[in-house]
């Protein structure tokens, strides 16, 4: 089942062939010009340049082919040879019969779905998330929703940062600060029994307020760094009071961040850590030192990976350090390798930061000649930063990292305020109210961040995301709970859907508008671009909300009133399924 677009494509580009013209160029898209035309074709004015022809010619040979198409009522020619198509009533009752009838509410699935794994989140062992983190998240579980929702087997992996210099520079500082921690782990490092129950009394609160001292140390302190780096080696072989403590900064750290991703609705497939590849990585180091791609420098092992014709020299891969630790890369391209064994994914979309494009670069070009991947199949997906009204990214007024659970917080409050601001949700259960502002909350975080495309920075503005006014989440969620609450109306009066007929142009514009999804979906798609999505939503909300204005709907004649039913019917699934991929959920009232 095609669009119409699509649909209509196919004739024009039948019609196309059939006077001898390209027909890719019979190409149809929306039209510029709605109250005009529904559709438009431009490959006249091409047809004429490659056939040595006049447009308007081409475009009146064009149109006779096409009369008598049943589903166009109007084909006419503007300008110079533009072809306007206006699709008729029938038609469009009959597309809108068929997007009501589909649980899917119109969209396709791929002709070949493929294995893909989405690489987000980067959340890491004793650092609380900042809004750093919030695109990396948002993103990338709107790309994981997508992708899935298109048809390809999809495995969203946070990749936990728990197995680099970090964890030997807070096991010395953890011990540092607690003889008795150090003592347990000591003992057992030694052999001896130690009780790991010493070891609850560390918390994230302490990790947090220890990492960053302990960073700025290893910086300036060389015997300090260097034994961060012994530990870290122990760590890596598993020394095994180190390896304990290790145990429990893992847990206290993943309690909290799974928390907070899930009140932001980012929920992982996997959890897989950096040291879960630990294992494969003594081979790995052999099987690449047998294909001669390890070159010793300075004790270190590295790959090189530069290129001839290479803009900017990439550094190597450090694969093995001097200490022989492995390091973020190491367990990066180890990482690869687990994964084409586990799961053999056609695509990898690393959802990160592209201040790690370096990073990448250098370990999907180790990968390569290692044979552990092929070219197009690794792909880094960056993204701009969120910036404060200062043009820089985003501080807290002290100027600090605003940490990601504040940030949630704050708009949690700024939503509840929004909410009896407008009146909202005031006489539901307080529990409700409370799920209500949570939704309100991150449909503005989310939409705010997704309405832009990935690659653009925006600025962090509370008031105007929390806003039920204007291009913003809680809008489309307000929209949303507006057709839900006629919906159930219709059901307590006993009224009924039925088939559509399209007469007003408020409902040809929602019915063409629902049409549009599948496009927008294989756009977002391709081009792993949420925000294309994210404009859909917006443009059906818009659609609607002209349609309920326009359009009576309960007080219609019986006839009329099915028709509309199944037009707010069909919009109110297409809109929850375009918000659930962007991972926004709608509350059932407010
Ligand atoms: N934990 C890393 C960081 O905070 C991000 C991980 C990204 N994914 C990856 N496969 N390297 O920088």
């Amino acid at each position: 089942m095609s669009d119409l677009r699509r649909a209509l494509g196919e004739a024009v580009q039948a019609a196309f062939a059939a006077i001898g013209a390209p027909p890719e160029l019979g190409r149809v898209t929306a039209s510029d010009r709605p109250d005009l035309a529904d559709f438009q074709s431009n490959g006249a004015l091409a047809a004429a340049k490659t056939l040595g022809r006049n447009p308007r010619e081409i475009a009146t040979a064009v149109v006779e082919k096409l009369a008598g198409d049943p589903r166009l009522a109007a084909v006419e020619i503007a300008g110079p040879g533009f072809i306007n198509l206006k699709v008729a009533d029938a038609t469009l009752g009959a597309r809108a019969d068929t997007i009501a009838a589909d649980a899917r509410a119109g969209a396709e699935t791929v002709t070949e779905p493929r294995r893909v794994i989405v690489d987000y989140g980067g959340p890491n062992v004793a650092k609380p998330m900042h809004v750093g983190h919030l695109r990396a998240s948002i993103i990338g579980e709107s790309l994981k929703r997508l992708y899935r929702f298109r048809g390809d087997t999809v495995v969203g992996d946070a990749h936990f940062g728990d197995w680099g210099y970090q964890m030997g520079l807070l096991i010395g500082a953890v011990m540092d600060e607690s003889p008795a921690v150090a003592a347990v782990v000591d003992a057992i490092n030694a052999g001896q029994p130690g009780d790991v129950a010493a070891f609850n009394a560390v918390t994230l609160a302490d990790l947090d307020r220890l990492y960053p001292e302990a960073a700025a140390r290893g910086k300036a302190d060389t015997d300090y760094r260097d034994r961060a780096r012994r530990i870290t080696a122990a760590l890596q072989v598993k020394q095994p009071g180190y390896y304990a403590l290790w145990e429990r900064f893992r847990t206290v750290t993943k309690v909290a961040l799974e928390r907070d991703f899930h009140a932001l609705g980012v929920d992982f497939d996997w959890w897989k850590g950096e040291s879960d590849v630990e294992h494969l990585i003594a081979p790995m180091v052999a099987e690449l030192d047998a294909k001669g791609l390890l070159v010793d420098d300075q004790g270190a092992r590295i790959i090189r990976v530069v290129r001839e014709g290479d803009k900017r020299e990439l550094p190597p891969l450090l694969v093995v350090s001097s200490e022989g630790s492995a390091m973020y890369g190491t367990t990066d391209l180890a990482t690869i390798l687990d994964r084409k064994r586990e799961f053999d994914p056609h695509l990898v979309i690393y959802c990160v930061s592209p201040r790690q494009a370096h990073h990448f670069a250098t370990v999907y070009r180790a990968a390569y000649p290692a044979g552990y991947a092929v070219a197009g199949q690794l792909e880094h997906v960056g993204f701009g930063t969120m910036n404060g009204t200062d043009g820089k990214p985003f501080k807290t007024r002290e100027g600090g990292v605003l940490k990601l659970n504040d940030m949630i917080e704050m708009s949690r409050d700024k939503a509840r305020a929004r909410l009896h601001e407008a009146g909202l949700g005031e006489d539901l259960p307080a529990p409700e109210f409370e799920d209500i502002a949570g939704k309100v909350a991150v449909a503005a975080l989310k939409f705010a961040d997704l309405q832009n495309f990935r690659g653009t920075s925006y600025v962090f503005d509370l008031d105007r995301f929390t806003s039920f006014e204007g291009k913003t989440g809680p809008y489309l969620l307000y929209q949303a709970v507006r057709v839900k609450s006629l919906l159930r109306r219709a059901e307590a009066e006993g009224h009924t859907t039925g088939p559509v007929t399209v007469a007003e142009p408020a409902e040809r514009d929602l019915v063409l508008t629902l049409d549009a999804f599948d496009a927008a979906l294989a756009e977002a798609y391709d081009k792993k671009a949420p925000n294309v999505l994210a404009e859909h939503a917006y443009r059906l909300s818009q659609a609607f909300s002209k349609f309920y204005a326009a359009c009576p709907i309960l007080q219609a004649a019986p006839a009329v009133r099915a028709s509309r039913l199944t037009l707010a019917t069909a919009a109110l699934r297409q809109s929850e399924l375009a918000l659930d991929l962007l991972g926004i959920a709608a509350p059932d009232r407010m």
